[in-house]
């Protein structure tokens, strides 16, 4: 039988699109040999799509947009051959895309869209889920409505900070108080997150992250362990065994997750038998209730005082390199990461599958 083509799509015009390059460096080093045979496609930070030559390269650092390189795009219509290369060279089709992206135009439902009309199957969450699990005030509003327990927030947006940013803080100051977190609605990573102790450092969390986003979400504070949980399926998800993040700084800033590399990933995470299963159940009913698919990480507080366990979020593009919280999870539960891949590429043909079988007419 011939190797399926899996197109891993990643970089993007996001904040994470570092990120991307790193997951998506070991997602195509990881794929199957036997069954799959991966196409490198880079989209630019200005949102430009190109075919890598050759993606040792860009995986090292190399630009996504080099000569070399063969600017290419999808059509949003189910034609024999949607991947079309814009200088009219023919193309080989993506069997599959992998969309190794995240944060906005790739975790958000976009990218999903494009794919969606294209007409061809892909890795993870659909339009909705996406949409849902990134914008973080609509997420919160799922969770709530679902009985999910999260801890409480008040949307603020860009306009009424530029307004009047005096009003602003008197509202969270009076329906949150201090220590809180100020982030951008649509964003990951932590990129333009703060902690904010009093109104000098709000006013600045509030300026920062409404660089990033017209939204912003403003969260009353914690004192916490970080636990998280891989989630993986279509219709039956299951659950992995939790994990723990003890970052290296006051919070899991960017810096933390990605630069210092002192932030320690405790795995399995040390919790009773009744946490575990507490958040294990949890972290499905996070994933049900978005509606999502594929694959999912559901990040939870632990108050370090009354032990009362909280819904963070979810991430429906996790980090994936290879020593990833979401990878790392399942291989302790079992799946190491090259099956894991396989396992989502089989997810998500077995969804395209099953969105196929609606009908489309009536008569
Ligand atoms: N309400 C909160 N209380 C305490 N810490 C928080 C709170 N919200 C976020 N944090 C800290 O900030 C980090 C990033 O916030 P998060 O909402 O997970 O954003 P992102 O989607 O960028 O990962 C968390 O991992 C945690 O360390
Ligand atoms: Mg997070």
């Amino acid at each position: 039988m011939s190797r399926l083509k899996v197109g891993v799509l990643f970089g993007g015009c996001s904040g994470e699109h570092e990120v991307s390059i790193m997951s998506a460096a070991s997602v195509y080093k990881n794929l199957d040999p036997q069954r799959y045979d991966p196409m490198a496609i880079g989209i630019s930070k200005k949102g430009h799509w190109f075919l890598i030559k050759d993606p040792r390269r860009v995986f090292d650092g190399g630009a996504i947009d080099a000569d070399e390189n063969i600017p290419v795009t999808l059509l949003g219509q189910p034609v024999e051959k949607p991947f079309v290369s814009l200088e009219g060279i023919p193309q080989d089709q993506p069997d599959v895309i992998f969309p190794v992206l995240h944060g906005p135009y790739g975790e958000d439902g976009t990218i999903q869209g494009l794919l969606d009309l294209a007409g061809i199957p892909y890795v993870g969450a659909g339009v909705l889920a996406s949409s849902v699990g990134m914008d973080k005030e609509m997420m919160k509003k799922v969770f709530r409505q679902a009985g999910l327990p999260v801890v409480n927030d008040v949307t603020v947006m860009r306009y009424s900070v530029e307004n009047d940013i005096g009003a602003v803080i008197d509202n969270i100051v009076n329906g949150i108080g201090y220590p809180c977190f100020v982030k951008p609605a649509n964003l990951g990573s932590s990129v333009g997150i703060s902690k904010a102790e009093n109104s000098k450092e709000l006013k600045k969390a509030l300026l920062e992250a409404s660089m990033f986003d017209s939204k912003l979400v403003v969260e009353e504070g914690v004192d916490a362990r970080e636990i998280e949980c891989s989630v993986l399926g279509n219709n039956f998800p299951k659950a992995s065994l939790p994990g723990e993040i003890i970052p290296s700084a006051d919070f899991y800033d960017y810096n933390a997750k990605y630069i210092s590399g002192d932030s320690r990933l405790i795995i399995p995470a040390s919790l009773t038998e009744g946490q575990r299963k507490e958040i294990q159940d949890l972290a499905i009913k996070v994933f049900k209730a978005i509606d999502c698919s594929g694959l999912g990480r559901v990040d939870f507080f632990i108050l370090k005082d009354s032990g009362e366990i909280y819904v963070n979020e979810i991430n429906t593009m996790p980090g994936f390199t290879k020593i990833s919280m979401y990878p790392k999870l399942w291989e302790e539960t079992g799946l190491p990461y090259g099956e894991l891949l396989t396992k989502l590429v089989e997810l998500a043909f077995e969804r395209n599958a099953d969105r196929k079988r609606n009908r489309i007419s009536h008569q």
